[in-house]
């Protein structure tokens, strides 16, 4: 393989997006938000009221599910069959239910399917849950992401609020509880730290020393 892979993994709200984002930036690599995938699933999957237990309704509609991704300079834009729903995939009802969506084992052979293609033959940094050990477990830089749990839920919060949703803190930390444990526990490839994965606590880190932290691994490995 020609090309190099960074794979970050960790907890939800962390800050893995913003952390690949910068470091696809700086080294002029494609940037995918894994995450940002299931959510357009789960979307599509509460649009039509598929029912999550239907695997023949949801082999359906995975057939009709087109993910794109514009990258541009400000924000990469996620496109499901051509619609722009980068907005919309953040709200609380897909964050409530993607984990459940996640877990589907059709779901997730789609999108691995969908991921890999994607980091074929490109230099590409992706962020996810089990990028580092089911996606690219050939990775050549892996960094598994944590924070305290109350840092991570203040900076969701932060988030949404600016963009004018109505969220308590409760239903953030919640939420991030609630999704943490499904992605951990379900059965296909579940969110754990790949062997071989450096780990990065940014609980106490500017994005500067989180952009400078990876980018002295992927120094040492380019
Ligand atoms: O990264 P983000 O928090 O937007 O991801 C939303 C959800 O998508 C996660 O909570 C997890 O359930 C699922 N996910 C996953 N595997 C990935 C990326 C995300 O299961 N590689």
């Amino acid at each position: 393989r020609e090309n190099f892979i960074i794979a970050i993994d960790g907890f939800s709200s962390c800050g893995k997006s913003t952390v690949a984002k910068a470091i696809a930036k700086k080294l002029n690599f494609v940037f995918v938000d894994s995450g940002a995938m299931y959510r357009a699933v789960t979307l599509y999957f509460l649009r039509n009221r598929i029912d999550f237990n239907d695997t023949e309704a949801i082999n359906k509609a995975l057939e009709n599910i087109h993910i794109d991704f514009i990258p541009n300079t400000e924000k990469t834009q996620i496109l499901l069959n051509g619609e722009d729903i980068s907005d919309e995939i953040r709200q609380m009802e897909v964050s409530e239910k993607v984990s459940e969506v996640s877990a589907i084992k059709e779901v997730r052979h789609a999108m691995v399917a969908q991921q890999q293609k994607l980091g074929a033959r490109r230099d590409i940094v992706m962020d996810g849950r089990d990028i580092g050990t089911t996606v690219f477990p050939d990775a050549d830089l892996k960094i598994f992401m944590t924070a305290d749990p109350l840092v991570r839920a203040n900076r969701r919060f932060a988030e949404l609020t600016a963009k004018g949703e109505t969220v308590t803190l409760e239903e953030i930390i919640e939420n991030l509880a609630h999704r943490d444990h499904i992605d951990s526990t379900r059965e296909e490839s579940p969110l754990r730290q790949a062997e071989d994965a450096i780990v990065l606590d940014n609980s106490n880190l500017t994005q500067e020393a989180q952009l400078d932290f990876v980018l002295e691994e992927y120094n040492k490995r380019k």
